[in-house]
């Protein structure tokens, strides 16, 4: 769809009630480095989990190196090629790096 590594296109995602993501669109370039500067609640874990395929959005489109992640058929494609370190680092804790 387009040359970007990641395009979002107006996403959105509510939990309940709350919309916590209100039609956010971003383009991030091959080898571009970005950074999601925001207050604490204010959805950018949320909008990373989408980005990597933990968390679906309501409505909009994602597409990663060209790949529709929004496309639930092929979202699996890019699930094993996106990480992400948890902010609470401990996601087993019983268990090691190691
Ligand atoms: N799984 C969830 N269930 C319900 N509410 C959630 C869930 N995940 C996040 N939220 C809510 O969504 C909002 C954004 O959370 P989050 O994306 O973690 O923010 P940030 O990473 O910017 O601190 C917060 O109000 C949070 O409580
Ligand atoms: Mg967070």
């Amino acid at each position: 769809m387009s040359k970007s590594a990641i395009t979002l296109s107006r996403i959105t995602k509510s939990f309940g009630s709350t919309q916590v993501l209100k039609e956010i669109s971003l383009d991030v370039s091959p080898g571009e480095v970005l950074v999601l500067i925001g207050a604490s609640g204010s959805g950018k874990s949320t909008v990373l989990r989408i980005m990597s395929g933990l968390e679906t959005a309501d409505g909009g489109e994602i597409w990663v190196n060209d790949v529709p992640l929004h496309n639930r058929k092929r979202s699996s494609e890019i699930c094993g090629h996106v990480g992400m370190v948890f902010q609470q680092f401990n996601l087993f804790p019983h268990k090691t790096a190691w």
